[in-house]
């Protein structure tokens, strides 16, 4: 059993097809349930090498991804300088720790990190307070499965059931809007090039 070294594997990230036509799904899924109008400022949970903000930039007025891996800020970062953009930016830091953020968002987002955070319900009620009132809440992540997605490799959890989005959010003080349609099932796994589902979880406070 290997715990996941994600500055490692920064370095190849974004080679794995599945990793796109993931944030494509997630971009879709976004876009129609958030109802994205080019205004909303938005903290990306986790954010990795930043394909997901730049696939959604178009659609938000202002995102700051963070993650707690230097390896993929770096990759993030990279591309920021290549090609600026006052939209986005990127900051290293660890969640669930002294993160120093003060400032608000219309929307926190996440795609896949969640199962990575032991402590789930200590994270939400961290980034709830960087929601302003009336501020949502997305969470994309793993519907509660046997392990397999992640084979030999340790994650805190084997993806997660509405159930325990629905009470995390509410110990949060966030409000369950929608679940999310499970549009992306195990069973459709290869034809979604490994992305094997999501438990979405919209929240407002
Ligand atoms: C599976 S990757 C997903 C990256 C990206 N969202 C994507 O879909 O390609 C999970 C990411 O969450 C980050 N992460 C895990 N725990 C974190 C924490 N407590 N604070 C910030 N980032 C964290 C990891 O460093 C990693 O980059």
């Amino acid at each position: 059993m290997t715990p996941i070294d994600f500055n490692e594997r920064a370095k190849s990230w974004d080679a794995n097809p599945a990793h796109a036509a993931r944030n494509q799904a997630v971009v879709a899924a976004l876009r129609q349930r958030l109802g994205l109008d080019g205004t909303q400022t938005a903290l990306e949970l986790g954010c990795g090498t930043g394909e997901l903000a730049l696939a959604l930039a178009p659609f938000l007025g202002s995102i700051l991804g963070t993650d707690a891996s230097p390896g993929m800020v770096e990759q993030f970062a990279a591309k920021l300088a290549e090609k600026p953009t006052a939209k986005l930016r990127v900051v290293c830091l660890d969640l669930l720790g002294d993160h120093g953020l003060s400032e608000t968002f219309d929307l926190a987002y996440s795609a896949m990190m969640l199962h990575h955070v032991a402590d789930v319900p200590g994270l939400l009620v961290r980034v709830a307070e960087r929601l302003r009132p009336g501020g949502r809440m997305a969470l994309v992540d793993l519907v509660t499965e046997d392990g397999s997605f992640h084979g030999e490799m340790v994650v805190p959890h084997n993806g997660f059931s509405e159930k325990e989005v629905a009470d995390w959010g509410a110990a949060a003080g966030l409000r369950l809007l929608s679940l999310g349609d499970h549009s992306h099932r195990r069973e459709e796994r290869s034809s979604l090039s490994g992305f094997p589902g999501h438990s979405g979880g919209l929240t407002a406070r």
